[in-house]
């Protein structure tokens, strides 16, 4: 089955914020996206508002809904992100943390901590006819939790792995990769569908790509990085190959 890529933009929003106007668009970088391969559109919401604002999730839901494409709508298990969602009920969400308190060391949601309020939240979402993905480190405590509260998906943290690779320490990134790939036998074993995220480049992205378990990739800073130079459909589009290659 080949491998989904859903390409974050928010970073096309922290460019426009810099400036407090309306240019660059991020709903029409999701646009292009789209048209330059991608599967779908993934935005996070942050409590902040530091990119991605409510108007902008506003006009994603409506444009990707025109077209029949999926929206990821990564958001943090808040009261207010919440009922966000359930007025959209995006295609797909994805729980992140955004509190200290909220983070394993692994830098992924501690689910393990906090099941009794994160299964009925991911219930809720769920009955509104949205996948609900736990973004978590690759540690089998997490892995079984998510399964407990009821979670369809899991998007496994790849940030320590990316960062190990950028840093030349390659005994790290051997070891970050192996438990990677044992947390997606894991989940798959477990009945949840694996997802892949945070950090990822041109580099980095053959190794977590060729975990058969993966479904999709979400990619967001390096893309945007990469548009300034190449253009965002080029950077895309080179994406796709080599997440392509990883998977024949
Ligand atoms: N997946 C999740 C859950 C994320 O929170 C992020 C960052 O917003 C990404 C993927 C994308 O990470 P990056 O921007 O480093 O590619």
């Amino acid at each position: 089955m080949t491998l989904r890529l859903g390409v974050n933009i928010d970073h096309v929003a922290t460019i426009r914020n810099a400036r407090g106007g309306a240019y660059p668009d991020p709903a029409r970088a999701a646009v292009e996206a789209l048209e330059a391969g991608a599967d779908g559109i993934t935005a996070h919401l942050r409590e902040d508002r530091r990119h991605i604002s409510d108007a902008d999730i506003d006009r994603l839901a409506a444009l990707l809904s025109e077209r029949g494409r999926p929206l990821n709508f990564e958001m943090a298990v808040t009261q207010e992100m919440q009922d966000i969602a359930l007025r959209h009920r995006p295609h797909a969400v994805c729980l992140v943390p955004e509190r200290r308190e909220e983070r394993t060391t692994e830098g992924g949601l501690d689910v393990a901590g906090g099941h009794n309020w994160i299964k009925p939240f991911v219930a809720r979402l769920a009955d509104a006819g949205s996948r609900v993905s736990l973004f978590v480190g690759a540690d089998p405590q997490q892995i079984d939790a998510a399964h407990h509260v009821g979670a369809q998906v899991v998007e496994l943290h790849t940030g320590a792995f990316c960062d190990a690779v950028r840093d030349g320490h390659a005994k790290l990134a051997g070891d970050q990769l192996d438990a990677l790939r044992a947390a997606a036998r894991q989940a798959a074993e477990l009945g949840l569908e694996v997802h892949a995220g945070h950090g990822i480049d041109y580099e980095t992205v053959d190794p977590i790509a060729a975990i058969p378990q993966v479904m999709e990739l979400n990619i967001g800073h390096f893309l945007i990085g990469e548009a300034i130079f190449v253009g965002l459909a080029p950077a895309i589009q080179r994406m796709r190959a080599l997440m392509d290659e990883a998977r024949s």
